[in-house]
């Protein structure tokens, strides 16, 4: 065949073909190693001077025609396959989003954006800690020495090591054990040795204590809230636990009962109930004559060891402190029964239970969403 032939032949080829690899097995063809153009090629070493210089410029011309004509129906070929694409995966962006996957926000999750809602209306912050905590933040501080009997009243998960990074309190008393946090107390540790006073933050978040049946889990929440001021009384104590249960159930007509307790790092201590009517059987949090009480909570003023430990004279300050389980909170407020429930990640649960993401308290549309 002649140059010319075989040129319009290949470039005929490379025209008609329709996808990547029929336009590949005409490069094979034409280009591979024993391909017509390759071979053609080849013959220009077996020449003699004049012919080759006659033939050279006109068999390097076919391989360069043949050559570019592949890449540009190669460049064509994938366009045409992106449009292709393009047009198949779009995307319609007016379709409705319940037509998507869908989650749902975790009844404790939205209890305690409740709580940062109602206690940011008081003018408190939230505040964090760790949850692997040192004994030094977690008992000491909280005037519990090492031999005070209230630790046995935490089922503590301790660590084997002892080697932690020591704080500068615990410093002169060498290597601490680390533990599980036990409750969200140390939390205030923390905020009193960073935070100069006056103070108002709310601490929300795990804790973990070695218990485990229908109303107890390992692992489960608590809020503690501490306010740090000059003149505080127990009177603002109980202003606030009162404004704060009446807006977290939504009604007026709350009774809170303050009983005598006892807690090492309060002074006086209270643990405080709720009182509730009873609706076909069902307990309802509120109700101005109650038919029982609920313990929510427990709280005092803050004891002065635990200001001192923090280098904050109590002769100047004073505050008072509270914690409260979370779940419970959850649980009274929509009916939930099973605390186990809470931790169990069945999606038939969070589908029931759970939140819509959208469903942001606020205290104007109610912070029950
Ligand atoms: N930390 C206590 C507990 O877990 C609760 C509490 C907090 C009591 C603050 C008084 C003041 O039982």
């Amino acid at each position: 065949m002649d140059i010319e032939s075989l040129q319009s032949d290949l470039l005929g080829a490379i025209d008609a073909a329709s996808d990547a690899a029929s336009l590949e097995a005409i490069r094979v063809r034409a280009l591979g190693k024993s391909g017509e153009v390759t071979g053609l090629l080849k013959t220009l070493g077996a020449m003699l001077p004049e012919q080759r210089q006659a033939e050279g410029p006109r068999i390097h011309g076919l391989r360069e025609a043949v050559t570019s004509a592949i890449a540009e129906r190669k460049a064509a070929l994938e366009g045409a396959a992106l449009e292709a694409r393009l047009a198949s995966e779009t995307l319609d962006l007016s379709l409705p989003v319940s037509a998507g996957p869908s989650g749902s926000i975790h009844p404790v999750s939205q209890v305690m954006d409740e709580l940062a809602e109602i206690f940011a209306d008081l003018g408190f912050t939230v505040a964090t800690g760790p949850e692997i905590e040192d004994d030094w933040h977690n008992f000491t501080a909280l005037n519990i020495p090492e031999t005070h009997p209230a630790r046995a009243m935490h089922d503590t998960f301790y660590f084997d090591r002892t080697d932690a990074p020591a704080d500068d309190q615990s410093a002169s008393r060498g290597a601490q054990k680390m533990l599980l946090r036990t409750h969200t107390s140390p939390v205030q540790i923390r905020t009193m040795k960073e935070t100069p006073p006056p103070l108002r933050i709310i601490a929300p978040g795990r804790v973990y204590r070695s218990d485990s049946d229908a109303t107890h889990t390992p692992m489960f929440h608590q809020v503690e809230g501490l306010v740090i001021d000059k003149g505080i009384t127990l009177g603002h104590l109980k202003w606030t636990l009162e404004t704060f249960v009446k807006a977290f159930f939504e009604r007026d007509d709350i009774v809170l009962r303050l009983r005598p307790s006892y807690f090492p790092f309060t002074e006086p201590s209270m643990e405080v109930d709720v009182g509730y009517t009873l609706d076909k059987g069902r307990r309802v949090v509120g109700g101005a004559q109650p038919d029982g009480w609920m313990e929510i909570l427990g709280s005092g003023m803050v004891h002065r060891n635990v200001l001192r430990a923090c280098g904050i004279d109590p002769e100047e300050w004073q505050g008072f402190a509270f914690g409260c389980g979370i779940d419970r909170l959850a649980m009274l407020k929509y009916g939930m029964d099973d605390l186990r429930a809470f931790f169990d990640g069945d999606l038939r649960w969070l589908r029931h239970y759970g939140f819509a993401a959208l469903d942001v308290p606020t205290l104007s549309g109610g912070v029950g969403a």
